[in-house]
């Protein structure tokens, strides 16, 4: 298992590009199976997500070629709609393959996902709009087993704008008899890449960035060639990097408004930001205040997947903040490790107070899950002295070179096995 060793105070400057985003790509290699046809998507990022899913994939008796940082999906010889136990439970995004499996084989069965350990998850909302489409559900030993001799197009309605389970149910739409309208849809960007992608295949669907998704069924998808957006949750990652160290650094291929609320905080903190076409600029003294207040809420809202990094980023700021997970129930768990470094944060169910103090200090962390592993990795940065950061199969899971990336900033981080 590696570790990475991270001396703080470092100024970073420089520019990085974002990866592809991880969480456009997990879905769309989850659709590459909807057609017999070769499906390309380009630029992956070499992460553990991506392979476990090429696993599976692989598992189905698909063919995965990468190559230049492309993946290349020949599925004309899958034949499986089974996928292990050991592979589902690594990845959370193997549930993905309900909705693709079924509109392949009509078939499917899986384990209950995995992922990170940050509350319940629950995939009920998933579930019962498959059903609405005609599935059938049965479950024994742990595993769900779906099938349906046709998918019909339905009226779905979600309680709750699920990513996952709108991801799910646009797959599993596309090639249904007639018409699908799903109301209540989450609006994440991801959801709209993954609509550009299917329509690239030749599937009819719009309304993907709002929370009315209409699906009109299609016989036949054709093969295709895709480039994903890139990661917002990444490239926001660097800009929190940047503001807790000092420094002026500019991330390039994320577009502004898929990150305006963290960008507004940025600059609640003190911070310099700059936009332009794709390119997103800050400019910070190491010097922050405190957010007064952040809340984390489904798309255009603070996103979950950056609240453990903008925790960090609090820690050290002048005043105090408070922090609202509304969407999972234990995405703290990072929060005794920030402790160790000096910061003083009381966690009361969703809510974290943070009171900044003037420094953290370096310690020795463990990452316990992906983002929060990463808002551990900055708070090292921008702390007094030496820490360690344990465990990067997490941080794996998400950041590709994230060490080489930083470094290139001017970091002091190094990647050693234990
Ligand atoms: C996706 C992202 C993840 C991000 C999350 C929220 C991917 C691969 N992952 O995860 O990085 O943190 O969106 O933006 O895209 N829920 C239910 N029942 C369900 C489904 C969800 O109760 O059937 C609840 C969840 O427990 C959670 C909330 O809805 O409290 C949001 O989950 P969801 O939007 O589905 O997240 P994921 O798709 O798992």
């Amino acid at each position: 298992m590696d570790k990475f060793i991270i001396d703080g105070g470092r100024r970073l400057s420089g520019s990085i590009r974002a990866q592809s985003a991880k969480n456009s790509v997990l879905p769309l290699l989850a659709a590459s199976v909807l057609t017999e046809k070769q499906v390309t998507i380009r630029e992956v990022p070499e992460i553990a997500d991506v392979s476990c899913m090429a696993q599976i994939l692989r598992e189905l008796g698909a063919g995965v070629r990468f190559r230049g940082g492309d993946v290349t999906i020949d599925s004309s010889n899958a034949s499986c709609h089974e996928i292990s136990s050991s592979l589902t439970k690594e990845l959370r995004s193997s549930v993905f393959m309900l909705g693709s499996l079924l509109t392949r084989f009509r078939r499917a069965e899986i384990a209950y996902p995995g992922g990170c350990d940050i509350g319940l998850r629950p995939i009920d909302l998933h579930l019962s709009a498959l059903r609405r489409l005609g599935v059938e559900i049965g479950e024994s030993d742990g595993r769900i087993c779906c099938k349906c001799d046709v998918l019909r197009g339905a009226e779905i309605a979600l309680d709750f704008p699920s990513v996952g389970a709108t991801e799910n149910i646009m797959l599993a739409a596309v090639k249904a008899e007639g018409r699908t309208t799903l109301q209540g849809a989450a609006k994440e960007p991801e959801i709209v890449d993954l609509q550009n992608f299917l329509n690239a295949m030749g599937a009819k669907v719009r309304g993907a960035g709002t929370d009315l998704i209409e699906i009109e069924g299609v016989t036949a998808l054709r093969g295709v060639t895709y480039l994903p957006i890139k990661d917002r949750i990444e490239a926001g990652t660097y800009l929190i990097a940047c503001a807790i160290c000092g420094g002026e650094t500019e991330v390039v291929g994320v577009e502004a408004e898929n990150i305006r609320l963290l960008l507004h905080k940025l600059r609640e903190n003190g911070c310099k930001i700059h936009t332009k076409n794709d390119k997103i600029r800050i400019e910070s003294s190491g010097r922050l205040k405190c957010n007064r207040r952040i809340e984390t809420m489904p798309f255009p809202g603070f996103p979950t997947d950056l609240q453990a990094q903008a925790t960090a980023l609090n820690s050290g700021a002048e005043g105090g903040a408070l922090i609202v997970e509304n969407l999972f129930e234990t995405r703290y768990k990072y929060v005794p490790e920030l402790r160790k470094m000096g910061a003083d944060i009381e966690v009361k169910g969703r809510n974290a107070f943070v009171r900044g103090v003037p420094r953290l200090h370096g310690a020795s962390l463990v990452a316990g899950d992906l983002r929060g592993g990463a808002a551990l990795v900055l708070a090292a940065l921008g702390a007094e002295g030496t820490s360690e950061v344990l465990d990067l199969s997490h941080v794996d899971r998400g950041y590709a070179d994230l060490q080489g990336k930083l470094k290139s900033l001017g970091a002091r981080i190094r990647r050693v096995r234990v």
